[in-house]
């Protein structure tokens, strides 16, 4: 795909922009100006794409609120990748009928990974009636020509065609707070992992240019933001498509010499791609953290070949090797499946026996869940329900374990800590987070929020370390 036609011209963002200054116009004749809820689900591609949202709804003169009943503007942003996301969205967008019966001038969208679907889409088209606008991830830079149709066309409106995607430069964001920042560096997939349904939903993969990711991060920095945390479906995939090839460990050496106290991670890396390059590259950039999400999702080479993702059990394990050959003190976490279709317990034990291998700080771990549409959704799945959740307890257990020990270990240890908020809790009043991206609940006042503080590890549990800040 010639790259002028993925990167959106400045005329087709002002165009936009125009959009938002009639809608913000709209709203200047209420006699209240209108408050939005931005509800998101998913991964933290979504995260950030919900703050490019609530951006334009800024701009728009919206203010935000948590309550669906105050709203005026419902936005919920949906992820697709198990069968418990999406029952989980239709039952709050089935809620969502008596906030519209109250308030039938509200204005309810369904966006995201979901909305790309055709079968969501027909399903919100005949069933969810209420809903107003339902928009995919490609079609985001367009929320305001789709809610401008709403408000003056007074009819639904579904922006879900199947796109190859673009990129949007330029969209206004509202960030969480000034401490940590999202970065999407690329968007889409194009892996295919046999059981995903990320490739459907989010396009091809295409890379933004490296100039404008570094005026961001640049901006960043000069802000003050402490932790940038770069997101692509596989970062390592970034810079194929430019017409001035560049690749991921590039883009990390170009982005180190940015000045400023400021922390670089990145998710997600993909094994196949990942490499001695790579970790040559963090090892040697100062504003890298030492931190590597490299999902393995099982450690059966026979399952690995089914899920289609181009390594096997021992090709991963050398790439496990080398990344602590570069870094010692490397924070290795990852995602697991269990109960792929055919996956046999000794499979399953195979991936058990990896992860005692590899010994992981932390792991995300999903059981198997059909993806219409995808290939492994097609494959005969013998193993019960029950008999997965029994692998898969196994699996917790041993990575329990292994958590614990980790944390165990930090004990008594001096650490240099972001505090990155407050949590909340009387004792420990304050969270942090390692340079190795682990989480400390820490004894401090609220003045270190936003800052490093050199921080002693008094206490650890499975999931977390414990410390006061010197
Ligand atoms: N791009 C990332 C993953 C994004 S999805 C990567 O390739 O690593 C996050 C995680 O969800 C995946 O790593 C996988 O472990 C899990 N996942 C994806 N599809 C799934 C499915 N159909 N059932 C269960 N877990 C799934
Ligand atoms: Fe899904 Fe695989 Fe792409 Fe990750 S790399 S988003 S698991 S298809
Ligand atoms: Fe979900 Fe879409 Fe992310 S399916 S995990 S929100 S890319």
């Amino acid at each position: 795909m010639d790259r002028t036609q993925v990167v959106l011209s400045a005329g087709a963002i002002r165009r936009q922009e125009e959009f938002t200054r009639r809608i913000a116009a709209l709203h200047r004749q209420r006699a209240h100006p209108p408050l939005a809820m931005v509800d998101t689900y998913g991964c933290q591609q979504n995260v950030a794409d919900s703050q490019r949202i609530m951006g334009m709804l800024r701009d728009m003169g919206c203010g935000f609120t948590q309550e669906p009943g105050q709203a005026d503007v419902i936005v919920i942003n949906t992820c697709a990748i198990r069968e418990n996301a999406e029952k989980k969205v239709f039952g709050v967008v089935g809620q969502l009928v008596h906030v519209k019966e109250k308030n039938p001038e509200a204005v309810i969208c369904l966006c995201g990974c979901m909305a790309q679907q055709e079968i969501v889409a027909e399903k919100i088209r005949r069933s969810y009636r209420h809903v107003d606008l339902v928009f995919g991830p490609q079609a985001l830079w367009k929320f305001p020509e789709l809610l401008y149709g709403v408000y003056t066309e007074k009819r639904r409106v579904f922006s879900t065609g199947d796109e190859y995607g673009t990129i949007a430069e330029g969209l206004p964001v509202v960030r969480e707070s000034g401490v940590k920042a999202w970065v999407s560096i690329m968007y889409g997939c194009n892996n295919f992992c046999s059981y995903c349904i990320v490739p459907y939903v989010r396009g091809r993969e295409r890379s933004r240019e490296a100039a404008d990711i570094l005026a961001e991060v640049r901006q960043l920095a000069e802000a003050g933001y402490r932790e940038i945390t770069l997101l692509g479906q596989n970062v390592n995939s970034y810079g194929k498509d430019l017409d001035r090839p560049m690749d991921f460990a590039d883009l990390l050496r170009e982005i180190d010499k940015i000045p400023g106290e400021y922390l670089i991670r990145f998710m997600t890396s993909h094994p196949k791609d990942a490499g001695e390059k790579l970790f040559e590259t963090m090892a040697a950039c100062s504003h890298t953290a030492r931190q590597l999400h490299l999902p393995v999702q099982s450690g059966s080479s026979r399952v690995l070949k089914a899920m289609n993702r181009g390594y096997t059990r021992e090709q991963y394990l050398e790439k496990v090797r080398l990344a602590r050959q570069a870094m010692p003190d490397i924070v290795l976490t990852s995602d697991i499946i269990i109960g792929f279709p055919g996956e046999t317990e000794a499979e399953a034990m195979e991936t058990v026996s990896l992860i005692e291998e590899v010994r992981y700080d932390a792991l995300f771990t999903f059981i198997y869940s059909p993806r219409p549409g995808t290939p492994a959704a097609k494959l005969p799945d013998p193993a019960s329900r029950a008999e997965k959740q029994r692998w898969f307890d196994k699996l917790l257990d041993s990575q329990n374990r292994i958590s614990a020990q980790l944390h165990q270990s930090y004990v008594g240890k001096t650490l240099r800590v972001l505090a990155d908020g407050e949590s909340g809790d009387g004792l420990w009043p304050l969270s942090g987070r390692t340079h190795g991206g682990r989480l400390v609940h820490l004894k401090g006042g609220r003045e270190l929020v936003g800052r490093y503080a050199d921080v002693k590890i008094t206490g650890s549990n499975t999931w977390a370390l414990f410390g006061e800040a010197l």
